[in-house]
């Protein structure tokens, strides 16, 4: 095996405690162990933070805020700053990769490349922004002399609650954006997957950002996450995860009206058009539900095959799909990792019960590997409906539930595809630029994608409907972390 993940195994083993004011606490001393899914064996453990944690934390990032070392520091040396950080993640890329492989299950080559290749491009994203985050010189209709214009200031102290399917990612890209936008953070990393954010604690010290600018309170949702949600010193709460927990995020959040941001579940729809270029799609379409094992937000759950190419298309999904090999991360050639926990697995394992008791008709998959670890076979069903959870509901695992479509009727087509609380991505197949842009228009979903997909920071994302609340990537990403200030100015 690759000696990377012993030297990963060791970072994570040594890796504990909150981190405040530029320190390592211990805390209360209590702790939550972390396990490797695909070995269900413990890993290293996170100390279990609660209010004490989270007040020292927001304290500290309150005093980093305000202190003229980061309130004064001049925008060219926050972009440094960033691309200082980002260059040490790249420096360490095969380390963290390895660490998100052993505590989050992805397989190796998809966690250098989506996890902290995303990772590095989106702090290099958001380092551009700092000296650029301009507002608007304004034309000015009352009486007298006036010169109008606005500001983009930062909000304060950001909490950052991260979910456990892409961790480094999410973390980094809340963190960069953040930081961009002048802000101070405290970061709740997910307690199924949080070792790369501690690491990211290290090297945010490493690149030189002053004490308490970023902070990282580890623990449990219920104790740590809340606390850091209840608590009067946070100014702007930036959530990704459950849309029930995004819920009941808001609602704890009114009080003192924080500003919250919330990336959340989805159901989006994959639809291949019949004159698409089929050799592109089908490799896609699969990955597009598949890949994490199924654990993405926008991940294309549900597939619309036009019936003129329904039966080749499934055929060649099939053949695609049973070619994946699921398996350890850490092995070569491996394409699907496990799941994140038992609980999530058998939550997955129990939607196959339900789409087999509502009449839709397993092709491939359907089966869990023997253990250890939480693998569930990529599953595909046929002649599902809209009445069945498998098509509803978010899964959050290799499931995917394929209708057809008939012809040319592009209104009935977006209102199935948008018959769903989620919106967050649409993905559409066709070599017809009409039939392109009109699904563009016609998909209520924060992100449409036609003939292909990736992860581009410049542009925005974020969901429609239930999908969420706000935007992150993009200006709109970094103007999430910002109030907007008036001043006129009579002479
Ligand atoms: P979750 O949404 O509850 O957890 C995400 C993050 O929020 C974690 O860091 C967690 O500690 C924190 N959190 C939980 N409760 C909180 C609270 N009351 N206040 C503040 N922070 C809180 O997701 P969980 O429980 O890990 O998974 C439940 C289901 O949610 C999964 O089975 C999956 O289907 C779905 N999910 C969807 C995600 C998405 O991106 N769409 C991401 C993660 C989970
Ligand atoms: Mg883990």
């Amino acid at each position: 095996m690759n000696p990377i993940f012993d030297t990963a195994r060791a970072r994570i083993a040594a890796l504990s405690g909150h981190f405040i004011n530029g320190a390592w606490h211990k805390g209360s001393g209590a702790t939550i162990p972390v396990l490797d899914p695909a070995t269900e064996t413990a890993i290293g453990a996170i100390a279990a933070g609660g209010a004490d944690e989270v007040d020292q934390a927001v304290r500290a990032a309150r005093r980093a805020f305000d202190a003229p070392s980061w309130s004064a520091m001049p925008a060219a040396e926050r972009e440094r700053l960033l691309l200082r950080l980002a260059d040490l993640v790249e420096e360490n890329r095969d380390e963290l990769a390895a660490m998100e492989t052993i505590d989050n299950g992805m397989p190796y080559g998809v966690s250098r490349m989506m996890a902290v290749g995303s990772a590095i491009s989106a702090i290099r994203y958001h380092a551009g922004w700092p000296r650029r985050l301009t507002g608007e010189t304004v034309p000015m209709s009352v009486p007298g002399n006036w010169h109008g214009y606005t500001t983009h200031e930062a909000l304060g102290v950001a909490a950052l609650i991260v979910p456990w399917n892409a961790p480094f990612a999410i973390t980094c890209t809340k963190v960069s954006a953040a930081l961009a936008a002048g802000c101070t953070v405290v970061l709740k990393p997910a307690e199924l997957a949080p070792m790369s954010g501690l690491r990211l604690a290290e090297l945010v010290a490493q690149a030189g950002f002053p004490e308490g600018v970023v902070n990282v309170v580890t623990g449990t949702g219920a104790e740590a996450g809340a606390a850091l949600v209840a608590h009067p010193g946070i100014d702007k709460i930036s959530f990704t995860g459950s849309t029930a927990t995004g819920k009941a995020i808001l609602h704890q959040s009114v009080g003192d009206l924080k500003r919250v941001s919330l990336e959340l579940g989805g159901k989006s729809a994959s639809i291949v058009f019949p004159d698409a270029d089929l050799t592109r799609a089908i490799p896609a379409v699969a990955m597009g539900i598949f890949g994490n094992s199924g654990q993405v937000c926008a991940a294309g759950s549900r597939l619309f095959l036009h019936e003129a190419i329904f039966d080749r298309f499934i055929e060649g999904l099939v053949a695609f799909t049973q070619n994946l090999r699921v398996g350890p991360g850490t092995q070569d050639g491996v394409a699907l990792g496990p799941l994140i926990s038992g609980p999530q697995r058998d939550k997955v394992m129990g939607y196959i019960e339900a789409g087999r008791a509502e009449g839709a008709t397993l092709i491939t998959g359907g089966d869990a590997p023997s253990g250890p670890g939480y693998f569930v076979n990529p599953t595909i069903f046929v002649d599902a409906d809209p009445s069945m959870s498998i098509v509803r509901e978010e899964i959050f695992g290799p499931i995917l539930s394929v209708m057809k479509f008939a012809d040319d009727d592009l209104d009935d087509l977006a209102a199935r595809a948008n018959d769903s609380i989620y919106g967050l991505s649409a993905y559409v197949w066709t070599a017809n630029l009409g039939h392109a842009h009109a699904m563009a228009k016609k998909l209520r979903s924060g992100s449409v994608k036609i003939n292909g997909s990736g992860m581009e920071f410049a542009l925005p994302f974020g969901g429609f409907r239930q999908s969420g609340l706000g935007r992150e990537h993009g200006r709109h990403g970094v103007e999430a972390f910002t109030e907007v200030k008036s001043v006129m100015v009579g002479w």
